[in-house]
């Protein structure tokens, strides 16, 4: 492989400058037992999926960290931005993490950019008719 190839892998591998390592470490304790990164999905939507989701309906960071922060402290099935997921997979349950370390998974969220699976694009087509951001 070429250096120059070699060195935008390891990039995209990364979260960006802003995204703390701590967010990623909490992401991965607190979010990725369900939540997960690679793989088909069991108990929740994948992490691609629900960031995907949020940034949606919350492009703009604050917005998007607010809901975040919000939701994980109190989901709830009428408001959810995935009811296709909560049929599935039933609603999330309230989970009682400090907000200041849901806000740095959050932000950690925001900044990096998540590889997004072949299938799940197609699935994502399938179910809303148009291709994914991420
Ligand atoms: C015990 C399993 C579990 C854990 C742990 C968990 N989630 Fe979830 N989460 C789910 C399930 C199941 C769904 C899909 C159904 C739904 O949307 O409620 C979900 C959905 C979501 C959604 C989509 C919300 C919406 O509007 O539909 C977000 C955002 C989310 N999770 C964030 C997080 C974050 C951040 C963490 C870690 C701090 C986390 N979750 C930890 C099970 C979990």
């Amino acid at each position: 492989m070429k250096i120059s190839a070699l060195i935008s892998l390891v990039l995209l591998l990364m979260p960006s400058a802003q995204a703390s390592q701590e967010g990623k470490s909490l992401f991965e304790s607190l979010c990725m037992s369900c939540h997960v990164l690679s793989g088909q999905p069991t108990v929740a939507p994948p992490v691609f999926g629900m960031k995907n989701h949020v940034m949606q309906a919350y492009p703009n960071r604050e917005d998007f960290i607010n809901y975040i922060v919000h939701w994980v402290r109190q989901p709830d099935a009428s408001r959810a931005l995935m009811p296709g997921a909560v049929r599935r997979f039933g609603v999330m349950p309230a989970l009682s993490y400090p907000d200041d370390q849901v806000r740095k998974v959050a932000e950690f969220l925001y900044d990096t950019n998540l590889r997004m699976p072949g299938w799940y694009r197609k699935h994502y087509e399938a179910e809303h008719g148009k291709t994914p951001r991420h």
